[in-house]
This record gives C-alpha cells, sequence and structure tokens, in this order.
C-alpha cells in the first residue's frame, strides 16, 4: 500500500524524524482554521494524491499568510494530478531551505538486498539527475540482517555527497529512517526533498512511504487507518474483510479455486476459452486455499456472484490435502447458506472436480441436484462451458 504524503511524515514523526508540523484537511473551509493552528503562515499548501510531480503540476505552493492559504488552496482542492482528483490538502509550515538533498531506502529484489539511494541534489529532478548524472546519486547496499547503524548511516551520507557541517545530522536521520523501514514493514521510504535549513538543521519535507501488505496483520491498526477504502475496488475491499485472497478483474467469468497456480492457469484457460464467445474474460483471482470450508465457499461465492459483471462462474478445484467430498460438501452448503443469507443464486455455476477423492465429490453434488450446478470432468472443457454461459448470457 502507497500512503499518502502526511501519513508518511505521520510516521516519520512516530520514530523522531524531524519534518513540519501539519494539518490535513479536506474541505476548502478548513484551510484557515489549519494555517491559524500553525501560527498565521507562512505555510505550504500541498495537494494529497499518490503520484509523482505534484509541485510541478502546481499542487504545491507557498502561501505567506493564512489569507494567501485559503487563496491558494481554492485551485489545488479538484485539480487533476496524472489522473488522480485532488480531495485533500496537506497544509505545514513552510520552512526556510538552504538546500535540498534526495534519500531513500528500497526493497531491491534484483539484488535480494535492502538499497539506500542517497544525494546532495535532491529536489523535483531527482529523477532526470538519475539518468543524466547516475554518479550524483549514491546506491549503497545496506544488508538487511546487519541493518543501518550510526557508521553505516554516516557511510550513505558520505557516499551521497551530503556537505560536511550537516553530514552527521543527516546521517542521524537517515538512522530514524531505517528504523520507520523496518518497524512499519515498509518496501519503500523516500524523503525528497531532505532539507538543510539555512541554521544547518535536517528536515523531510516530503515522504513517500510504501507498507508491505503482506505484513497487514502485524500492523492491524496501522494499516487499517491508512486504507484508502475510496480508492479500492468496494468488492476487493469485502474480500479483504472476508480474508479472502481475492483480486478484481474485468472480465465476466468468476473464478474459485484452490491454489495460487492453479488459479493462475484457470485464468488462462478461461481467457483462452473465452475467445470463441465474444472475448470473454475472467472476473476475478480467487484462491480459496487449502482446507477451505464451507464457510469460505460460501464467502468466496458471494463476493464473486455480488460482481454484476459476472454471469457465470468457474469453480476449479484439485483435491489434495482438502479431498473432493469436502469441497463438494462445502458448494452445496454455501449455495443453501447464501439462500439462507437471503442472497438470490441466479448464476451458472460450473464445478470441475478432480484429485483425492474426485469420484465422491461428483457424487454428492450430482445427488445435490441444484439446477443451477453443472459438472465437467475437465479443466478445459469446464472452463469452455463456463465462457460458453457467459457469453451466451450477454
Ligand atoms: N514544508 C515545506 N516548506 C518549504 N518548502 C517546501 C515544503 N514542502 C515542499 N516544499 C518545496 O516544494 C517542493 C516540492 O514539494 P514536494 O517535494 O512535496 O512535492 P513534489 O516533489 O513535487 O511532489 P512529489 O514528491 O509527489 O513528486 C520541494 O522540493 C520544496 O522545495
Ligand atoms: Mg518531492
Amino acid at each position: 500500500m502507497d500512503l499518502f504524503e502526511w501519513q508518511a511524515k505521520e510516521l516519520f514523526a512516530k520514530y523522531g524524524v524531524p519534518t513540519t508540523r501539519q494539518v490535513v484537511v479536506t474541505s476548502i473551509d478548513e484551510v484557515a482554521a489549519a494555517a491559524d493552528s500553525l501560527g498565521g503562515g507562512p505555510v505550504m499548501v500541498k495537494a494529497q494524491v499518490k503520484a509523482g510531480g505534484r509541485g510541478k503540476a502546481g499542487g504545491v505552493k507557498f502561501a505567506p499568510t493564512t489569507a494567501d492559504a485559503v487563496e491558494k488552496a481554492g485551485p489545488i482542492m479538484g485539480m487533476d494530478i496524472k489522473g488522480h482528483t485532488v480531495r485533500t490538502l496537506l497544509i505545514s509550515e513552510a520552512a526556510d531551505i538552504g538546500e535540498e538533498y534526495y534519500f531513500s531506502f528500497l526493497l531491491d529484489r534484483a539484488n535480494r538486498n535492502y538499497l539506500a539511494m542517497c544525494s546532495s541534489e535532491g529536489g523535483m529532478e531527482i529523477e532526470e539527475l538519475a539518468v543524466e548524472r547516475p554518479e550524483a546519486l549514491a546506491r549503497v547496499t545496506v544488508d538487511p540482517v546487519a541493518g543501518v547503524d550510526a557508521a553505516k548511516a554516516l557511510e550513505i551520507a558520505t557516499a551521497g555527497n551530503i556537505p560536511e557541517p550537516v553530514r552527521e545530522k543527516a546521517a542521524a536521520v537517515i538512522e530514524q529512517l531505517w528504523q520507520v523501514f523496518v518497524g512499519e514493514e515498509a518496501t519503500l521510504v523516500e524523503v525528497n526533498p531532505l532539507v538543510r535549513t539555512p541554521d544547518d538543521d535536517v528536515l523531510a519535507l516530503d515522504g513517500k512511504v510504501t507498507l508491505d501488505d503482506n505484513a497487514d496483520f502485524r500492523h492491524e491498526s496501522v494499516h487499517n487507518g491508512y486504507r484508502d477504502i475510496s480508492a479500492t475496488d468496494p468488492l476487493e475491499v469485502r474480500a479483504k474483510e472476508l480474508h479472502l485472497n481475492y483480486v478484481k478483474l474485468d472480465g465476466e467469468v468468476g473464478i474459485i479455486g484452490n491454489g495460487a497456480g492453479l488459479v493462475m492457469s484457470t485464468l488462462d484457460v478461461v481467457a483462452y476459452a473465452g475467445e470463441e464467445f465474444g472475448a470473454v474474460k475472467p472476473a476475478n483471482f480467487l484462491d480459496i486455499g487449502g482446507g477451505a470450508s464451507a464457510e469460505v465457499m460460501a464467502n468466496g461465492l458471494d463476493v464473486i456472484l455480488s460482481d454484476p459483471s459476472v454471469r457465470s462462474v468457474f469453480v476449479n478445484v484439485f483435491g489434495g490435502i482438502t479431498s473432493c467430498d469436502a469441497v463438494a460438501n462445502g458448494i452445496v452448503s454455501a449455495l443453501s447458506l447464501l439462500t439462507s443469507r437471503g442472497e438470490e443464486v441466479t448464476k451458472p455455476l460450473v464445478v470441475r472436480l478432480d484429485g483425492n477423492n474426485a469420484e465422491e465429490g461428483r457424487r454428492i453434488l450430482t445427488e445435490a441436484n441444484h439446477p443451477l450446478v453443472e459438472q465437467l470432468d475437465t479443466m478445459d472443457g469446464a472452463a469452455r462451458r463456463a465462457a460458453e454461459l457467459a457469453g451466451k448470457a450477454a
């Protein structure tokens, strides 16, 4: 999950990273009070969108007084920056800037390591600097086990050419940023600009943080608090609440399978089969995992069936540890569970069971004789039938 600048700076403050005081507002009416609470200016009015280049787009403005802040905020609120509409503004104390530096920690997947990047030439053109004069942007590998201590932080600041008078201070900030990175389980912590004030203080004036979604469960309050529900697909939000491994896609065939690999190949097979029926495609990824209970099956079906673009559902299960009879019973009870929840099941289900105890699983489904459930023996055949039903229903 990518965070907004105000969220990133809130986390910075939690770890003692020096930054400016700030107030978040969601309407123009709140700007005056926000600026007043920060001493009546000078303040910065900053668009909060999850996209870079806000300054260049006119979304970051300096305002010497409260009245000026209100005036500057007007055109920024509602502005479109790279397809993101500005609905939140950050009113932040304006700092005196002597120099602007660049700093980041990130997960370097290619090298199976962490990487620190640092440059004394920060500010808004860092991407250009990286291309035109890569030598001005230091890249220092960080051993994940050893981490970043004072000596390592100083090594990074020195490699980035941070001037001697503020190098120690910058190194101290780098150590704190490492604590943010590790403590919050981030995959990116970026500060651009990290500034040197005329009094030789070092401050983080901008922040970009990406939190590792796989660590959600260890940071529930932080992650849930920062999740931008409005920008997430409502079905994904719902699936997340139900602890389902679900990703919304834009096709018409709902997919349920057990095991990420099987579900991935099911998506391929359905997309291929769909070409014949007006290019219907998978509507989602949903892995209900091994040992899926009737309740998990019901929750999965519930989410998929409430997707208005779904026209048919393909349940593709290969029985392993979970045997097919358990899955079949799961489907049968899931369907009655949904009915008892008052949800009418009206979309056809194509089920393919194979593997452990497949015979018995098929028998259970045949016996249940649900009018909307159809069984096929092969994955290809079932994919084709599900695609056909989705095509026909169009
Ligand atoms: N609190 C502040 N006080 C003084 N100047 C600021 C402050 N915040 C930002 N600035 C100035 O505005 C410039 C742009 O701000 P910022 O880095 O937040 O946006 P950006 O880099 O354009 O956006 P993004 O990081 O999304 O690309 C900074 O380089 C800095 O010169
Ligand atoms: Mg910036």
